[in-house]
């Protein structure tokens, strides 16, 4: 549970607080009085529902006691009397000067969102690649997505800890070194081709139970299960014991193997770098701590759950047993090595410990579930799971589902590889540009005329919106369908529209004749409906925020914001802005439409979606 209160300037705070005054002088109760906007606007702005689960606890009558709360609560300066309505239900129309102080108590930097009493981080596990293998659209998932939970927390003041865990020890690293020098590939030349090919060979190389590795793959077990099948096959072959005795060479810190290991790591994260900068994503070097990063710590690991009796050994190999399930999470395999997992209870304990994380969100592909569930669980029976001051951390694996093709299968090229995200980001960004430059064409039109490069600009953040915004608009855990000309139509539910509602807005504002200062000290103007309508919105933005970081359901960020680009659109169609004759309405209605702009680019900005002046 959250330890902030609800934002100030939202209308449902201090309803919420009256109406918690009124319902404890009735009842002597402490009970939330639910309240909700309001499903119909003819009957007013806001509900209190809590009558009827409140009368079940007293066995008293819903309507009479929703009478006596709406003769108790003090409305006064906030909303006219509450009107009862069906079995107890009690609509509240707010006073529109209270809609107004409350407006321009939020119309300023902070948009209304204070910052948390929180003091413990948060660790967002976001992004996760492998080294030697190119970025696929899984990865984008995993980065965009965390990249967002991240930006949240840090809107709502929380320190982020943003952990880049990447796959970068092991054998799988090691075969990679043994086949690059197998094929005398000069390390100073390197790219990522060379790396996606020494990874694949090094796959086949090591391959001698087809059947197993097949179903290793169809149940997408991830790179880490494939090699540990791999290298449990008894009958290990060359490939693999080459590999092997790298690995040890690697692990003993021998220089010449190690320098090779960095030469490719550098190489796979120049590309990565590329693609989160693209992406708008705040990955970089800074946020990498990969697997290396805890290998002097795997071994006390196990010593620790020996210790505390948590593990036993089973054939040779050590194990934590779970009571409520058969499948126990092996940590330490017969052979000595150490696991995916051994690696991840070492980074979870680092996350809430030493960085003090009591929320801890793992932004990682759902099929691996299973993997985070025995980890988490390990973790608690240890202890694991405190930060250093003895809290209990939340720790949450945000699994999201996969990326399908138009036939509803995961997007592959048509030779039946994975599609890079390169190809996929450079895809999108030709298709924006493309659009802006055919809309530019419009003598009409607010970019016409602008020079190339500034068109250029614009497109490719619309293709990086299109794509951004129908990956973090979606319920994360579901699949979802891959549509590039859907996703980057200026029209519908799409990352394009957002931006042109924005850009319009903008236009509007760049018209003006009253000067910025001028609006600012003008009141806010709710006489009209959708003036009304569009300012309650508004006002939400802030609880919004705050449910996002509770919920983890970025899809609600891209719900509001549709929600804003329609009341505006509403508002704008109903309420001449600059047209309007009367000075004061004019300047009123502009600070609406500064406000609208302000809440819009804040909103992208979660996403990480550029907001363009002019499109
Ligand atoms: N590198 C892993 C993979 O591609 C993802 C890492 C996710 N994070 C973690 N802490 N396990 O499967």
């Amino acid at each position: 549970m959250s330890i902030d209160s609800r934002p100030p300037t939202d209308p449902a705070s201090t309803l919420d607080v009256r109406f918690r005054a009124a319902i404890h002088a009735v009842s002597s109760l402490d009970a939330d009085p639910q309240i909700r906007p309001s499903t119909n606007p003819a009957f007013g702005d806001y509900q209190a529902n809590a009558a009827m689960s409140l009368a079940k606890v007293t066995k008293g009558n819903p309507r009479e006691l929703a009478n006596a709360l709406a003769a108790c609560v003090d409305l006064t300066g906030i909303a006219e009397p509450a009107v009862i309505a069906g079995p107890g239900f009690l609509n509240i129309r707010l006073e529109s000067a209270f809609i107004v102080a409350m407006l321009s108590a939020m119309d300023n930097a902070t948009l209304g969102i204070e910052p948390t009493k929180e003091t413990h981080a948060a660790v967002v596990d976001l992004c996760g690649v492998n080294v030697a293998k190119q970025m696929h659209v899984g990865h984008l998932r995993a980065t965009i997505i965390g990249d967002t939970i991240a930006r949240v927390f840090e809107r709502l003041g929380r320190k982020v800890w943003r952990e880049n865990h990447l796959g970068d020890w092991g054998l799988p690293i090691a075969m990679t070194l043994a086949a690059l020098r197998r094929s005398h590939v000069d390390l100073d030349q390197l790219s990522l081709t060379h790396l996606n090919d020494a990874y694949r060979r090094a796959q086949l190389e090591g391959r001698h139970d087809d059947a197993g590795l097949a179903a290793a793959r169809a149940t997408d077990a991830g790179p880490h299960r494939l090699f540990e099948l791999l290298a449990q096959e008894e009958s290990a072959g060359e490939a693999i014991k080459d590999a092997k005795s790298t690995l040890l060479r690697l692990q003993g810190g021998d220089t010449e193997v190690v320098a090779a290991w960095q030469k490719i790591i550098d190489c796979t994260m120049r590309e990565v770098y590329d693609s989160t900068s693209t992406l708008n994503a705040k990955v970089t070097a800074e946020h990498n701590r990969g697997e290396s990063f805890f290998r002097d710590r795997l071994a006390p690991v196990v010593d620790a759950f020996l210790q505390a009796g948590f593990a036993k050994e089973d054939k040779g190999a050590i194990i934590v047993p779970f009571a409520d399930r058969e499948r126990p999470l092996l940590i330490r395999k017969s052979d000595g090595g150490f696991l995916y997992a051994t690696t991840d209870l070492a980074a979870l304990r680092f996350r809430t410990h030493d960085l003090d994380g009591s929320r801890v969100i793992y932004v990682v592909d759902a099929r691996q579930r299973d993997h985070f569930k025995d980890v988490f669980d390990a973790a608690a029976l240890i202890g694991w799971d405190r930060t250093k001051d003895g809290n209990k951390s939340e720790i949450t694996h945000l699994g999201f589902g996969t990326v399908l093709g138009k036939d509803k299968r995961p997007l592959k090229t048509r030779s039946g590889e994975n599609f890079t995200l390169k190809d996929l980001l450079d895809e999108a960004m030709e298709r924006g540009v493309a659009e802006v430059t055919r809309r530019a064409e419009d003598p009409h039109a607010p970019t016409h005329g602008m020079p190339t490069a500034d068109l250029t600009r614009i497109g490719r953040a619309v293709g990086i919106a299109a794509i951004k915004y129908a990956d973090l608009s979606n319920d994360l855990t579901k699949d979802y369908v891959f549509d590039l000309d859907r996703m980057v139509a200026f029209e519908g539910d799409t990352g394009p529209y957002l931006q042109y509602a924005h850009a319009r807005i903008a236009n509007i504002l760049a018209k003006s004749k009253d000067s910025a200062s001028e609006i600012a000290a003008t009141p806010h103007a709710v006489a009209e409906p959708a003036e009304r309508a569009l300012a309650l919105h508004l006002l939400r933005y802030p609880q919004m925020v705050q449910d996002v970081a509770r919920t983890l359901e970025t899809n609600r960020i891209g719900a509001y914001l549709r929600t804003l680009a329609e009341c505006f659109n509403a508002f704008y169609q109903s309420c001449p802005v600059l047209k309007s004759e009367d000075t004061t309405l004019r300047r009123a209605r502009l600070r609406l439409c500064a406000l609208a702009r302000h809440v819009l680019q804040d909103g992208l900005s979660l996403y990480g979606i550029d907001a363009p002046e002019r499109m």
